[in-house]
């Protein structure tokens, strides 16, 4: 029968024979895959391993900290954080197209974490310890599945996972022939917080895709304390395990008209994309409970400025998708 501890013990026996007294690096994204490989191969030869996180500035609220902090606390995992937030926002300047967004966005994290591989590459061949190995976080489905399904095509995806296949590593891939459920497990043996092992999906691309118009620095800030909102709402209404996951989004490039304390405000409608789903292919939108539905909204209003209006998304996939873009 399946355990987490028999998986775990097996992978680190097979990780230490592949990897040998090599280092390793890996990106971490702050999702459930990258993390459970990541201390996988951490638990199976320690500091040989370097963790690599981007902060494109893309990020939910707590999200570098988690990793940051809670993360690297549980695995003793040694981690370089890259901070790439101007970099990333310079890029975006003036940009509303979906596509072009998930493309700079994408070729950007490529060269960042190019950039940082370099540098740890020239340092381990100082110590004549050279870098040999990249760690991915593959799932079973995604080896299955490498085609990319029904959707591929429609939006150009984007995740650490998919980093470019840089010839000069040989892939350590210790989820290989796991479910994401199974990944969960793993992960939560080893310890890792529970916030990133039972982490809903979340896109590479970030809150730069759930900015409907260009993305600015001031719209992250108020996009993250509405998205804040929702998740501590829905956490606490029990709602977690019976979501797939809710985007919420702003539209940046719409104002209505509201009234808000002495008078006339003309701010953002923020969105919200609750969804029930298997597998993100086909997903219908969550009946959530009105009250629930009624407390967000009011905290919204009341605590994000420039946000008067919450409006939710009642539309199944197909035809809309999940994201909005
Ligand atoms: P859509 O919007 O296509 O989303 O219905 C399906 C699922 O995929 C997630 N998603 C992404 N995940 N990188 C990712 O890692 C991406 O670029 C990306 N775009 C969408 C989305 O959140 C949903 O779970």
């Amino acid at each position: 029968t399946w355990n987490s501890g028999n998986v775990i013990a097996e992978q680190v026996e097979k990780i230490r024979a592949q990897v040998g007294d090599a280092r390793v690096i890996c990106g971490l994204s702050g999702g459930v895959d990258s993390a459970v490989a990541a201390a996988l191969v951490h638990r199976a030869v320690g500091d040989q391993l370097t963790a690599v996180f981007v902060d494109h500035g893309l990020l939910r609220q707590g999200e570098r900290e988690q990793v940051e902090r809670d993360y690297v606390a549980a695995t003793g995992i040694r981690l370089t954080t890259v901070d790439a937030e101007e970099k990333f926002l310079t890029a975006l300047a003036g940009v509303s197209d979906p596509e072009t967004k998930r493309k700079i966005i994408g070729r950007e994290f490529i060269r960042t974490f190019e950039q940082a591989e370099r540098e740890l590459v020239a340092e381990a061949q100082a110590d004549n310890r050279p870098i040999k190995f990249l760690v991915q976080g593959t799932l079973y489905p995604d080896v299955v599945e490498s085609g990319g399904g029904v959707t591929a095509g429609i939006k150009s995806h984007h995740n650490v996972g998919g980093l470019p296949e840089d010839l000069q590593f040989e892939l350590v891939e210790p989820l290989r022939t796991l479910f994401k459920d199974e990944v969960r497990a793993i992960g939560a043996e080893l310890g890792l917080p529970h916030e990133i092992v039972q982490r809903q999906p979340f896109p590479g691309p970030g809150l730069g895709i759930r900015i409907v118009g260009e993305v600015t620095k001031e719209r992250l800030e108020l996009l993250r304390a509405a998205d804040a909102i929702v998740r501590e709402e829905l956490s606490a209404a029990g709602q977690d395990a019976e979501i797939w996951q809710c985007p919420v989004v702003l539209l940046a490039d719409v104002r209505s008209v509201g009234v808000q304390g002495d008078g006339r405000s003309y701010g953002h409608p923020i969105v919200l994309r609750p969804v029930s789903s298997e597998d993100a292919m086909t997903a219908d939108w969550s009946r959530l409970p009105y009250d629930l539905l009624a407390r967000i909204s009011n905290r919204i209003t009341n605590e994000v400025s420039d946000v008067n209006r919450v409006v939710l998304d009642i539309t199944s996939k197909p035809p809309g998708t999940i994201e909005w873009e």
